[in-house]
């Protein structure tokens, strides 16, 4: 048995995970990439904010073919919407392209499409519990990344105003998981 596949055979035996084979051997690339579905409720402040904040870390980071974003909403309230021009102004102030954004309801097919399900807060993390079960290693909330903001929710624009508050803490929380992406997928 080759180095490289002996190591995998012998990982995967211990971490018997499905994603485990969809490395290329040679390189130790995921062919598939990895795809993060952050969720609020309206899909129109938080998680599109999420959504385009780590999606230019990816890019900084150089892994755009890795790893993928997308958000929705609980509520499916703004179906068809574009983001609060709160969210798409705190994005274009720190230089962050929002572009093409359509606001969605969370579909069931969504937990076979995503990799990670990462709620905004706890109301949120309760009704995807609802749809798709309790399964902590793949639908959390973000803020369980960062125990040291000392909050235990993203705070919802919507209601305080705050857009600059919500992005400080989420620019946190998503170094935070592309942090643990890149350990738990050997990036
Ligand atoms: P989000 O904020 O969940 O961060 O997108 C909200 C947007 C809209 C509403 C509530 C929260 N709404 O009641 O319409």
């Amino acid at each position: 048995m080759n180095t490289i596949y002996g190591e995998l055979v012998s990982s995967f035996n211990k971490n018997p995970r499905h994603e485990d084979f969809f490395y290329d051997f040679g390189e130790r690339k995921r062919m598939q990439p990895i795809k993060i579905l952050f969720v609020c409720l309206g899909n129109i402040c938080r998680s599109p904010m999420a959504e385009y904040l780590m999606r230019e870390k990816i890019k900084q980071a150089h892994l755009q073919d890795n790893i993928f974003t997308a958000s929705a909403g609980t509520s499916g309230w703004h179906d068809g919407e574009g983001m609060h021009c709160g969210t798409a102004d705190i994005l274009d102030q720190h230089k962050i392209a929002s572009n093409d954004f359509v606001s969605r309801k969370v579909r069931s097919k969504d937990w076979a499409d995503f990799d990670y399900l990462i709620a905004m807060d706890n109301e949120n993390l309760r009704d995807l519990e609802k749809l798709f079960g309790h399964h902590p290693e793949k639908l959390f909330q973000i803020t369980a990344l960062c125990p040291d903001l000392g909050i235990d929710h993203i705070p919802d624009p919507w209601f305080t105003k705050n857009f600059n508050q919500t992005y400080e803490l989420l620019d946190a929380c998503c170094d935070a998981l592309l942090d643990k992406i890149k350990q738990e997928h050997r990036l």
